[in-house]
């Protein structure tokens, strides 16, 4: 259940009257539900909606056009965004950004919505410093790796993918005494494979933000074979310090195991958001119109235990996002 601040919207000479939406980085299921949740809250409050399509490089190119209630029917349910994204080295120049600034006064945008990660919160950032236009951003990435909120649109229907597959993966695993090694996404971050993982009873999790050796995973295979096991499941991120699952592998093969390999990659991507995401989107997104309307300048909206809130851009430069020790703990304790 989320608790949602209160705010009142100010009616000024300045008050907001169009505000766009625009998605950027890499897709995330429940990006759509978000979409839809800013442009629906949007109109519901007596403004006018836009879409920037394919993320900032959608404000170099004068890809903006107004949403009404029906161009966001439907969407709820669907995987990636409907408006595309893009990742866009040319935003983070001071040309792209006066490009970018001089194209939305010229559609009369008084409030910006960015949904994506990190990277896309740096560049709202300098985008509010150098236009004055208040920008809110909306955390969706599959990764988790946001700091100030527990949670991204995506991350769920990520895991639980992850977690699905994991299922299947270990019917072959049992059944032909295997090892596998699983590769996820994540990035820099581990929190995919660490609720991957646990979720999936993995033997092993392997995060970049905790050093192992070899070793210490041979020794856990050995573990499991005292006790009776003839299969193993060892999820790796993709960012952990062995460079992902491969390198891991060859290693294993040296010391005479013969690993299987599944690379989880973009599936973890796609797919209808789950039901978790669906709800998290669509009240991240509605907060962050009505924050838009009450004056607030910028900041993401995330959600902190049950609380949604709002952090500045710059405090969450300034943070970094943590991987619960605790729950690696557990995830050992239950791989015993
Ligand atoms: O940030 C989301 C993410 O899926 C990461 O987990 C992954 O490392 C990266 O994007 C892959 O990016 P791309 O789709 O551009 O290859």
């Amino acid at each position: 259940m989320f608790i949602i601040p209160k705010f009142k919207p100010v009616k000024s000479k300045k008050s907001i009257k169009r505000i766009a939406v625009l998605t950027s980085g890499g897709d995330a299921p429940g990006m759509n539900a978000a979409i839809r949740a800013v442009v629906r809250t949007t109109l519901a409050h007596g403004c006018e909606a836009f879409g920037v399509q394919r993320g900032y490089s959608g404000l170099l190119e004068n890809l903006i056009h107004p949403m009404g209630a029906s161009s966001v029917a439907n969407i709820i349910q669907r995987g990636g965004t409907i408006l595309r994204t893009s990742r866009c080295p040319e935003f983070m120049t001071r040309k792209g950004r006066k490009q970018a600034i001089e194209l939305l006064e010229r559609h009369g945008i008084d409030g910006l919505v960015v949904i994506g990660g990190d990277g896309s919160f740096r560049g709202a950032s300098i985008l509010v410093k150098e236009s004055g236009i208040p920008v809110m951003g909306v955390p969706g990435t599959i990764d988790n790796d946001i700091p100030c909120t527990d949670d991204t649109i995506g991350f769920d229907t990520a895991v639980n993918t992850g977690i699905q597959l994991i299922d299947k993966i270990r019917d072959t695993a049992s059944s032909h005494d295997r090892i596998f090694l699983v590769e996820v996404m994540g990035r820099h971050s581990g929190m995919i494979a660490l609720h991957t993982g646990m979720g999936g009873g993995a033997e092993t999790i392997v995060v970049p933000e905790v050093r192992t050796t070899v070793n210490s995973i041979v020794e856990a295979i050995e573990r499991g074979v005292r006790r009776g096991k003839t299969s193993s499941i060892i999820v790796v991120a993709e960012g952990c310090q062995f460079g992902g699952a491969t390198p891991l592998a060859k290693e294993l093969t040296k010391r005479g195991y013969s690993p299987k390999l599944a690379i989880l990659g973009h599936t973890q991507r796609g797919g209808s958001p789950s039901a978790h995401d669906r709800l998290l989107a669509s009240t991240l997104g509605a907060v962050a119109v009505h924050s838009l309307l009450a004056g607030v300048k910028e900041g993401m909206v995330g959600v902190e235990g049950d609380y949604v809130h709002i952090t500045s851009f710059k405090r969450i430069s300034q943070k970094p996002a943590v991987l619960s020790q605790q729950l690696l703990e557990i995830s050992r304790d239950l791989a015993v």
